[in-house]
């Protein structure tokens, strides 16, 4: 089987992005705060206009995972634009089709772009949250570096059951 390859996703990548959200939001709904009967009723201009607002390469917006060409897999980062918080940066949205997980492909994903982030963006820390019962994540992100730093208890409500919303930070620059 060929390498993954791993590149920021354009607005040409328009409608492959949209396939893969949707399949997320109705394999794992549990895992996104957004819904697949919300997303799916957005005209397909919405997945291409949101990877165009995403997209500052080289370190920011979603990056895709290709095998043999076809996208399986996404990773976003984000910016943040306040001044004061120019050394901050988020991931957000991760998610591997259901065919192609246990193969180490959300953790090429998660090492490339805190490496892009680190080299290329000046970067020292990056957030990211996870609901608390999605383990498979947290257990993932913590062999990555990342820690807990806090709880949003019962931030999230869907279908009458509470979750909480779990605060992790990886950090890439060692301070004082
Ligand atoms: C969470 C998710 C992104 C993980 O993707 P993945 O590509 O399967 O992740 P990886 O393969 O990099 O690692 C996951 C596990 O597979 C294992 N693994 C990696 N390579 C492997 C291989 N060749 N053979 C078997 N297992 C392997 C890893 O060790 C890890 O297991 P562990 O955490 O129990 O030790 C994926 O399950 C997913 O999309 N879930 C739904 C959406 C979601 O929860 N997103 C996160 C929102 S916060």
């Amino acid at each position: 089987m060929s390498q993954p390859t791993i590149r920021l996703l354009t607005a040409q990548n328009g409608t492959e992005y949209q396939r893969l959200r949707l399949e997320s939001l109705q394999v794992n709904p549990e895992a996104f705060l957004s819904s697949y009967d919300t997303e799916s009723k957005l005209h397909d201009s919405a997945f291409v206009d949101h990877l165009d607002w995403a997209y500052h390469p080289p370190a920011y917006g979603y990056f895709g995972i290709f095998i043999e060409e076809q996208l399986v897999g996404y990773l976003q980062a984000s910016k943040n634009y306040l001044e004061k918080q120019d050394h901050i940066a988020s991931l957000h949205n991760l998610y591997i089709s259901k065919a192609h997980r246990h193969q180490g492909l959300a953790s090429q994903l998660i090492e490339h772009v805190t490496q892009l982030l680190r080299e290329k963006a000046g970067v020292e820390r990056v957030f990211l949250s996870c609901t608390a019962k999605n383990q498979v994540a947290y257990k993932l992100y913590r062999k990555h570096g990342f820690h807990r730093i806090g709880v949003k208890a019962r931030a999230i409500k869907w279908n009458d059951q509470y979750d909480d919303e779990v605060e992790m930070v990886k950090l890439l620059v060692m301070g004082p």
